[in-house]
């Protein structure tokens, strides 16, 4: 089994993956929070700081795509083949409203026709190696028959499949039994995404579908950082590991963003998962929550550290809300 660090916009940029891939092994791919390429031919200093193959040395990453526009796929693809990348990614998942009311990332799929032609362009004029995440609809798990008629044509090098309509968003149970009954139609490699929390559900999953070549892995990895190196056979990190690993991003952060309060403004993002893998973290959470200035972030994520004991297995508030 292989296993992905799920791009997460936001969370999983540049520093992060670099900095988890030093304290964690396992991973097989990081997959980088989605780029709009633009019809300028360029990539903006912003993207630039996220993809440049510098800041990713040493590091499995995959490049990640968000558009509707041929043109901008194929010069932005073969462009990033040409920095090195094996592989890039399309995205069409994701479920914002200001990303799908312009017809792209799970927007996309209610037009089947228009990614049809899209795909067609694509993969005749790309010397990228084109991955896809996709969601199984925009409505209806229904639509994914025709969807999945359409990518079968296309030499696709991996197709992630999170098993959700775009109006599911991250919520309820996963649609495992669509999941089930299209994989077999697959003619390409498959990858599954979505809910796996535990050791135990990612056992689960291989176990049930026995010839799936890779998980991806997105909310659980940054609330419990150690999942997938466990899973290769190594340790469970202990308090001391993950502090170690909280002071090197922290450290980081402040030295990319040359300022502390963008630094704890990431930082809080990780903890809203991450605490989760506390005992009794209610009250340190809400310390950290309020903390602004770098002494009383640092104070604060110390005293996690000092005083909480780490759950055997993350129990997560994210993705089952009261
Ligand atoms: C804050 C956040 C940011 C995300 N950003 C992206 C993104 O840039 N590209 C993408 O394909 N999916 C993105 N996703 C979706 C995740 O990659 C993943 O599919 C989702 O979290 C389900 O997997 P999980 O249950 O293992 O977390 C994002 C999800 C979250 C919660």
């Amino acid at each position: 089994m292989h296993y992905y660090f799920a791009p997460m916009e936001g969370v999983t940029g540049a520093v992060y993956r670099r900095t988890h891939h030093e304290y964690f092994p396992g991973i097989d791919k990081y997959f980088m929070p989605f780029i709009t390429p633009t019809t300028t031919e360029r990539f903006t200093p912003r993207q630039k700081r996220d993809i440049a193959p510098e800041v990713n040395a040493g590091v499995p990453a995959v490049p990640q795509l968000l558009t509707k526009s041929a043109a901008d796929c194929i010069w932005s693809a073969n462009a990033l083949t040409d920095m090195g990348y094996a592989e890039v990614n399309l995205n069409l998942g994701c479920p914002s409203g200001t990303v799908t009311a312009k017809g792209k990332g799970a927007g996309f799929l209610a037009d089947p026709d228009a990614l049809d032609r899209f795909l067609d362009a694509v993969f005749s004029s790309t010397r990228a190696r084109i991955s896809i995440k996709t969601r199984l609809g925009m409505h209806d798990p229904a639509e994914f028959a025709r969807l999945l008629e359409i990518y079968n044509r296309y030499p696709v090098a991996e197709l992630t499949i999170h098993p959700r309509v775009r109006q599911d968003f991250y919520k309820g149970t996963v649609r495992e039994a669509d999941f089930a009954a299209a994989l077999p139609r697959c003619r390409m490699p498959v990858c599954y995404n979505g809910d796996i929390v535990t050791e135990q559900d990612a056992q689960a999953v291989a176990a049930r579908y026995l010839n799936l070549p890779a998980v991806m892995i997105g909310r659980a990895l940054i609330g419990d950082p150690s999942l997938v190196t466990r899973l290769c056979g190594g340790p469970r990190a202990d308090r001391d590991r993950l502090q170690a690993f909280h002071d090197a991003l922290y450290a980081r952060y402040c030295e990319a963003f040359g300022d502390a309060r963008i630094a704890i403004l990431r930082m809080k993002e990780i903890w809203f998962y991450h605490l989760n893998l506390f005992e009794n973290s209610e009250k340190h959470g809400k310390r950290l929550k309020k903390s602004t200035d770098l002494r009383a972030y640092e104070d604060a994520a110390a005293a996690v550290f000092r005083d909480l004991a780490v759950r055997e297995d993350i129990v997560p508030g994210w993705f089952h809300p009261a």
